[in-house]
């Protein structure tokens, strides 16, 4: 039997932090390691590109990065097709044909999109390719026939309305061409990581993150600074569990659930310092991160190597897309020239 096919990826406006790395990547590498997959996994610059046309310098600096954090988490390129969205034209016609399925009206009521326009503050300025951009992610899904998309929980609305998308168009060309994906999200609570600081979401933008490329001091600093129970002053005062950043990563990241338990129970009676709870945390982190870190400076010592990987990668994905294509065009019946030598 065939394989179920994932596709899945990121903007690279910036290095991948911890929150990518429990809220996706960490759900990917397990998949693709099962065997019963076959991965595509995206850096999705033209995304990106669609909030930052005036800075694609930004882009071009983190593709790198990206392409690092990924090796450095254990996505493999021998069982993961990892490759450039803009290196494949094939999803930007597909793009175009799909546009010409969805009203403006249904772009606008993407809550995810509503979130991130309000969010960046664009007022009447939104950038048509951002609003539409959740059509070149259902290009990006379907032009591989993608039925499992692994992602956090912010991206079901691109998910919903990828089948929207699929079933109109194959409904309206009378066609079985498209295929409808599901989601794939992280266990219920531990999809998102808040940030240091305690705010709910951990942004590159709030500079409340922690980097898969950090150096293990840094990550202690950060550890240390972390937001916790702004009323816990003294050891023996008793302490607030709920919103405190350190045990939320706790529960996140130690295997040991008996002892996060036992650290509550003694953190609310009173007695247990901050600084104790954070020294633990970070030994805690450091065990899931030190070896992360170790192959991403492997790897970073011979960039060449990513960047054929990459190449590599978007051939083996054009390919696929081309024949996309190539059957959408036979659907819509633009194929004029077929068989005409
Ligand atoms: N929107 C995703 C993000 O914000 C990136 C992305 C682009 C994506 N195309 C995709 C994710 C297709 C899954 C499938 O990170």
């Amino acid at each position: 039997m065939a394989k179920d096919i994932i596709l899945t990826g990121d903007r690279p406006t910036g290095n991948l932090h911890i929150g990518h790395y429990v809220g996706s990547l960490k759900n990917r590498v397990v998949l693709q390691n099962t065997g019963k997959y076959d991965p595509y996994i995206m850096i999705a610059d033209t995304q990106a590109l669609t909030d930052n046309a005036r800075n694609p310098e930004k882009i071009r600096n983190s593709l790198i990065e990206v392409a690092l954090d990924y090796l450095a988490v254990g996505l493999d390129p021998e069982k993961s097709t990892i490759f450039v969205q803009s290196q494949i034209p094939a999803l930007f016609e597909l793009t175009s044909d799909y546009a010409d399925l969805v009203t403006l009206a249904r772009l606008e009521r993407n809550p995810t999109v509503k979130a991130e326009i309000k969010q960046k503050g664009f007022g009447d300025s939104i950038p048509v390719g951002f609003l539409t951009y959740p059509i070149s992610q259902a290009a990006d899904i379907t032009a591989f026939k993608a039925n499992l998309v692994p992602v956090g929980d912010d991206q079901e609305p691109m998910l919903e309305q990828t089948r929207e998308i699929v079933r109109t168009f194959n409904r309206t060309y009378g066609v079985d061409v498209l295929v409808e994906p599901k989601g794939y999200f992280p266990p219920k609570g531990q999809g998102r990581l808040p940030g240091l600081d305690g705010n709910a979401k951990m942004s590159k933008s709030l500079g409340n993150c922690i980097y898969l490329s950090d150096d293990a001091e840094t990550v202690k600093k950060k550890v240390m600074s972390m937001y916790t129970d702004p009323n816990h002053i003294h050891v023996e005062d008793p302490g607030q569990i709920e919103g405190n950043v350190v045990f939320t990563y706790l529960d996140v990241f130690d295997p040991d659930k008996e002892t996060v338990a036992q650290l509550k129970e003694d953190y609310q009676k009173g007695g247990l310092g901050d600084v104790k709870i954070k020294r633990y945390l970070n030994k805690v982190l450091e065990a899931e991160l030190a070896p992360i870190r170790e192959r991403r400076e492997k790897y970073a010592q011979n960039i060449d190597a990513v960047y054929d990987m990459l190449i590599a990668g978007s051939k083996k994905a054009n390919e696929v897309a081309n024949q996309t294509l190539d059957e959408v065009r036979d659907a819509i019946g633009f194929n004029y020239f077929k068989n005409r030598g």
